[in-house]
């Protein structure tokens, strides 16, 4: 019998999904789920949204509309281990245990820790951590415990999230060096067809840049944001280049392509923006109706999404059990 192969993938809850979650993270690991020979965990990362937002509401909102986005967009429940971070107890007693495996330096140059520091520094803040929370700083280290509690082959992500993926490998690494081979070492998977997609102001599509594009709302409030895509000032007429254009690359992450091809043309002829958004807004619109309609359907029934997600935690648990006993045994936290 081949080798079960395990896909993890996780997403914040901070926000309400928006188009870069559903074409970066959400179809890619439902396609993956599909596989054979493949055992897919799927989960909201509700503990990873403490380190940015405080609000209990928003956070407790967002779970909700994640996982209402998961089911809609056509995760069967049956072919993915789906679950809360938080229902898992043992994520959090291994994120301690890798914690005092991994080294500070190796947390010094995660990217979302530099970037902070960095800010500080151009503030001329004298304190570079100011306003720095240890969970902006340990998050790597749960992301490192969402992975290697399940002993995870591969891990879907956006290339903003690389470096996270290859500290949880040095960190497995460093586990089996001092306690034996236990956990496993994850893969990254990148979609490179694909890139990081921009949102509306060209910068990556995130919530916390406030530019993102919505996958549920109404049709005019998104043909509205397609219209504030940043674009360059060529005229209609002049030959523009798509390599660098934000509306060809969102349309690009939705579009076959034979679309990507004819779109291609008409710039090369020099189409006006105006043009190019209301084709990309088009798409969209079409792309996202079977979605939301679905969407739609399932929040009307929260103890469906409740009852599913309890199932996915008891199917995750009985694999997380087992592993962080092998830990605890290995590290020397047993009986006697
Ligand atoms: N940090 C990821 C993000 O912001 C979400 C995440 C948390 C995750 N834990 C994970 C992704 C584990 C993959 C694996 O997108």
């Amino acid at each position: 019998m081949a080798k079960e192969h395990r896909v993890l993938t996780g997403i914040t809850t901070t926000g309400v999904p928006h188009l870069g979650n559903l074409v970066g993270a959400v179809l890619p690991a439902i396609k993956a789920s599909e596989q054979k020979d493949t055992t897919s965990f799927l989960f909201l990362a509700d503990y990873h949204s403490l380190i940015k937002n405080s609000d209990p509401e928003i956070r407790h909102h967002s779970s909700f509309e994640i996982a209402a986005c998961w089911l809609a967009c056509g995760l069967d429940p049956k072919k993915a281990i789906f679950y809360r971070q938080s229902d898992i107890p043992h994520i959090f007693e291994l994120t301690w245990i890798l914690s005092c495996l991994a080294s500070k330096g190796l947390l010094n140059r995660a990217h979302a820790y530099k970037a902070a520091t960095s800010e500080n520094e151009e503030k001329k803040n004298q304190d570079i951590d100011k306003g720095i929370n240890m969970g902006l700083f340990n998050y790597p280290i749960l992301m490192a415990a969402d992975i290697l509690m399940f002993k995870a082959d591969s891990v879907p992500v956006g290339q903003d999230q690389k470096q996270h993926i290859e500290m949880a490998r040095d960190i497995a690494l460093k586990f089996n060096h001092h306690y034996g081979d236990i956990l496993k070492a994850p893969e990254a998977i990148i979609d490179k067809g694909k890139g990081i997609l921009p949102g509306v102001d060209g910068r990556k599509m995130s919530k916390s840049y406030g530019n993102t594009i919505p996958l549920f709302g109404e049709e005019e409030a998104l043909r509205k944001i397609v219209m504030k895509i940043q674009t360059n000032s060529l005229e209609p007429g002049e030959p523009k280049d798509s390599l660098d254009c934000n509306i060809f690359s969102i349309y690009k992450a939705i579009s076959t392509n034979k679309q990507i091809n004819d779109l291609q043309k008409l710039y090369e002829e020099g189409i006006a923006w105006g043009e190019a958004k209301k084709i990309l807004y088009e798409e969209l619109n079409s792309f996202l109706k079977p979605f939301k309609d679905e969407y739609n359907k399932i929040i009307k029934d929260k103890s469906f999404i409740e009852k599913t997600l309890i199932e996915g935690s008891e199917k995750a648990l009985s694999i997380s059990g087992p592993i962080i006993e092998e830990v605890r045994q290995a590290i020397g936290i047993k009986g006697f």
